[in-house]
């Protein structure tokens, strides 16, 4: 079983089952474990497995799609601010961190809702962010704003963590305005959030955002990671400078 010590087995499932409804089984220490592949709590409790399901089985490649393409509009720019002040929002166990800090990274902090999250962090890529909080940045207390507004990030990055009832609309807005003007914004997004049939709220507050206080300099859309079934799960990686602040009471509603 080599240096992961489980084994993954994935079963036959119909081809309905959602991309958050997703299930595998896992073999360890003569245990098999029923996981959803959304319960990222589960996953980050054991060593390797959430890089080895999703990146080696399911050949995800989205820190590297999103933070390469930041890195493009930094080299295109000449990177004007010089050494990225940023904040990785959706932080999970630092895959994103690690392909950040190649960038030339001044201050790196990571967020996310779940402490495992932060707890698989320290015990797998110890050091590499310089502060790593366990937050609900839906409900964004003014001590917690505060201190977040002092890093004065000029970088935001969110991969993988949107839709599917992770990182909602007010959050990732919250997020979004705790920056300076002109920061960097490189996220990606299921397609169906910004298609015209989306009924979350994603694809109107997105378009808010994109419309009025963001300008889009890089997009691609790009296969974020195979189904359970091999089907292709397609994102759009999106890269841009923040021109304003969002007025989130006027339209989100979760
Ligand atoms: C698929 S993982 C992606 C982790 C990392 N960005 C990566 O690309 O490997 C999604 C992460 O978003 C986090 N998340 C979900 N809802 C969140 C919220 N409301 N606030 C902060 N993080 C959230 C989850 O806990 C999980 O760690």
């Amino acid at each position: 079983m080599g240096k992961h010590q489980c084994r993954i087995i994935i079963p036959d499932l119909d081809s309905q089952v959602d991309q958050n409804e997703e299930w595998i089984y896992v073999e360890k220490d003569g245990r098999r474990l029923k996981l959803r592949l959304h319960d990222y709590g589960q996953l980050y409790k054991i060593p390797g497995l959430y890089e080895k399901i999703f990146y080696e089985e399911l050949n995800c490649d989205s820190p590297s799609v999103v933070c390469g393409l930041l890195g493009d509009a930094l080299r295109e720019t000449g990177n004007p601010d010089g050494d990225l002040r940023v904040f990785d929002f959706g932080a999970g166990n630092g895959m994103v961190g690690e392909k950040i800090k190649q960038l030339g990274c001044e201050l790196l902090v990571g967020v996310d809702i779940l402490p495992e999250a932060k707890e698989a962090t320290e015990r797998d890529r110890p050091g590499l962010y310089d502060r790593y909080y366990v937050l609900n940045l839906a409900d964004l207390e003014d001590d917690i704003r505060k201190r977040l507004e002092s890093y004065n990030f000029n970088t935001l990055v969110t991969v993988a963590a949107l839709g599917f009832n992770d990182i909602p609309t007010q959050a990732f807005l919250n997020a979004f305005n705790l920056l300076q003007d002109e920061a960097w914004v490189a996220f990606n997004i299921r397609d169906r959030f910004l298609s015209e049939s989306d009924d979350t709220g994603y694809r109107q507050a997105l378009e808010s955002m994109i419309n009025n206080n963001f300008e889009i300099m890089k997009e691609t859309r790009y296969c974020h990671r195979l189904s359970l079934n091999g089907e292709e799960l397609c994102y759009h990686a999106i890269v841009g400078r923040k021109t304003g602040n969002v007025d989130i009471a006027s339209f989100v509603s979760n």
